[in-house]
C-alpha cells in the first residue's frame, strides 16, 4: 500500500480547505466538503476489503451505492486539516442503498462525517444525474454573499442579476445563476434534500444568512465558483449605497454570453 498522506486526493483536498480558511469562508468548524473518488484512484492507498466502522446515514441513496467519497468531519476545522488530514478527513464508501457508510480510512479520533451529509449526498445524486462527471459538493459561509441575504431580495432571478452585474466575468461564471433557499434549519435530511432539488438548475445554492453550496467537477472547479460569486457580493457591499453612474447592461450581458459561449438562464435577461 502506498501512503495515502502522498495521495493526490488528499494533497489537493487539505490545499482546498486551507484555502478556504485563508479567504475567510470557514470560522472554526464551518463549511463541509464531499469529493467522489473511484476505485482505482484509492484502491493503491486503501484496502477495499476491510472497513473500520459503520456509520448509518439516517436516508436512502440507492443511487449512490458502492461509491466512494472523501468527506471533511463534523466539528473539524478546515485550518487544521492540512496538519492532520487523518484526524480531520474520512474516506467512505456508501453501502446498503445509502444507509449505511463504511469508513475505510481517516476520521483517527472517532469522529462522524459532517452533520451536513445528507446535503452533500442528495446533491451529489442530482448532480451526478445532469453530469456525470460531477465530483464535488462544496459548503462554506463566505462573508459578502451571507452579508447581502441580510440587504437584498432573496428573490432568484434579482439577486443573480445583481451579481452578474456587479463583475463582467459573473454570467460566463455561473450562466445558470444562483439558486436561494430560504433561512432553514441546517443539518437535518429536510434542508438536504431541499438543496438537491435546488441543484437541479444551478451549481451555485446560497442558504440564506447561512452560506452557499457549490457543485464541480473538481475542486477548483467549485471553488472557483464560490470565489466568483463571492467577489461579485463583496463590490455589490461596496457599492450598494452609493449612487450608481455606470452599469454592465443586459445587452452587454448578452454579448458576453455570445462571445463566451454560455446560455443565461432562460428569463434572466430583460
Ligand atoms: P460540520 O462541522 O458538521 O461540517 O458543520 C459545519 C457547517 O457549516 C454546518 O452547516
Ligand atoms: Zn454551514
Amino acid at each position: 500500500m502506498k501512503d495515502i498522506l502522498t495521495a493526490n486526493f488528499i494533497i489537493e483536498t487539505t490545499r482546498t480547505l486551507t484555502n478556504m480558511y485563508n479567504h475567510g469562508w470557514d470560522e472554526r468548524n464551518s463549511g463541509n466538503l464531499s469529493l467522489l473518488l473511484t476505485e482505482s484512484e484509492i484502491s493503491d492507498y486503501c484496502d477495499l476489503n476491510n472497513f473500520i466502522r459503520e456509520i448509518p446515514t439516517g436516508f436512502e441513496a440507492p443511487e449512490l451505492n458502492n461509491k466512494y467519497f472523501l468527506v471533511t468531519g463534523t466539528g473539524k476545522y478546515f485550518k487544521n486539516t492540512q496538519y492532520n488530514p487523518a484526524e480531520n478527513l474520512g474516506l467512505f464508501k456508501i453501502v446498503n442503498d445509502g444507509k449505511i457508510a463504511r469508513l475505510l480510512w481517516g476520521l483517527t479520533d472517532g469522529g462522524n462525517f459532517t452533520s451536513e451529509f445528507p446535503a452533500h449526498m442528495m446533491s451529489h445524486s442530482v448532480r451526478l444525474a445532469i453530469n456525470p462527471n460531477n465530483r464535488v459538493i462544496l459548503h462554506c459561509h463566505p462573508t459578502n454573499l451571507l452579508a447581502m441575504t441580510y440587504i437584498h431580495s432573496l428573490n432568484e432571478r434579482e439577486f443573480t442579476r445583481t451579481l452578474w452585474q456587479m463583475c463582467t466575468e459573473s454570467i460566463i461564471i455561473f450562466p445558470d445563476g444562483i439558486n436561494i433557499l430560504p433561512w432553514m434549519l441546517c443539518g437535518t435530511n429536510e434542508i438536504g434534500q431541499a438543496t438537491a432539488e435546488k441543484f437541479k438548475t444551478s451549481r451555485l445554492i446560497i442558504w440564506a444568512q447561512h452560506g452557499i453550496y457549490a457543485a464541480g467537477q473538481n475542486l477548483d472547479d467549485s471553488f472557483g465558483l464560490i470565489e466568483t460569486a463571492e467577489k461579485a457580493a463583496e463590490i455589490y457591499l461596496k457599492i450598494a449605497h452609493l449612487p450608481r453612474v455606470n452599469n454592465i447592461t443586459d445587452e452587454n450581458l448578452r454579448e458576453l454570453a455570445v462571445k463566451f459561449n454560455v446560455k443565461p438562464r432562460d428569463g434572466y435577461l430583460s
